[in-house]
């Protein structure tokens, strides 16, 4: 695991839109993984910023987000679907044909699970996975539990998942209860990782991935097991790992 240090968030978000120009650049038909939240804001706005200095072509990219609530319309303004759109999606020239987020929609949501890996696997893997991390060590939506989960699966949020969220809501009581989120094992099978944390309150969370054991208790450690993983970190973020 190769860890970078930046001295603000944002500097760490240029570095890592930097990593993502590079991949489009050597592969214009990339296979990029995303992530929502506030910690890859800063990498969206320098993404925006090198497409419009053109520096990056995305209309051949393609691309497969993380997760998605389950019981929220896609139109929904705090869907994931939404987010992305907002934040990235609709400044770049990118094909929202080429574009997927989780959509938790049918009868049987564990085939809608089944169908997201399987979109990922025809389209030949994620070639570049964006991941930020929880305070409770998640990834994607995986909670701290007693396995690993593999596959893309549906989930209950825990408590402080929901209490993290609640701030893009009316109240905690909207924050929805369930996701679908990509198991470890999607997320593992992309070639290339970058994680990005900032703050202090992530401190915690990244030195336990970093320097504690590889345990389902904290889902991001199963990151130590990947060869090809680099941690993004503004100071704050580093502050625990002496
Ligand atoms: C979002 C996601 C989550 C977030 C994590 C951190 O797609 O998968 O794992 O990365 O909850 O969220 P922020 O960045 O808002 O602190």
């Amino acid at each position: 695991m190769n860890i970078q240090v930046y001295g603000s968030a944002s500097k760490a978000g240029v570095a890592v839109a930097q990593v993502f120009a590079a991949q489009i650049i050597r592969d214009p038909f990339s296979v990029l993984g995303l992530a929502t939240g506030s910690t890859p804001l800063p990498t969206y706005e320098a993404m925006v910023e090198l497409y419009k200095a053109g520096i990056v072509d995305f209309s051949t990219v393609r691309t497969f987000n993380l997760d998605e609530y389950v019981g929220i319309s896609r139109e929904h303004e705090q869907s994931y679907y939404s987010f992305m759109f907002e934040h990235l999606f609709s400044q770049i020239n990118i094909d929202p044909a080429h574009v997927q987020v989780p959509n938790p929609v049918s009868e049987n949501l564990d085939e809608d699970c089944i169908a997201y890996d399987a979109a990922i696997d025809d389209a030949g893997g994620i070639d570049l996975q964006l991941l930020g991390i929880g305070h409770n060590g998640h990834i994607a939506f995986n909670e701290p539990g007693d396995l690993f989960t593999y596959g893309t699966h549906i989930v209950e949020l825990s408590k402080s998942t929901i209490e993290a969220n609640k701030r893009f809501f009316a109240s905690a009581d909207e924050v929805p209860k369930k996701a679908m989120t990509m198991g470890i094992g999607t997320i593992m099978k992309a070639r290339e990782i970058v994680l990005v944390a900032s703050g202090k309150d992530k401190a915690q969370a990244v030195a336990t991935m970093i320097l504690g054991e590889i345990d389902p208790l904290c889902p991001a450690s199963a990151l130590l097991l990947h060869p090809q993983v680099t941690v993004f970190l503004d100071a704050d973020a580093a502050s625990l790992l002496h």
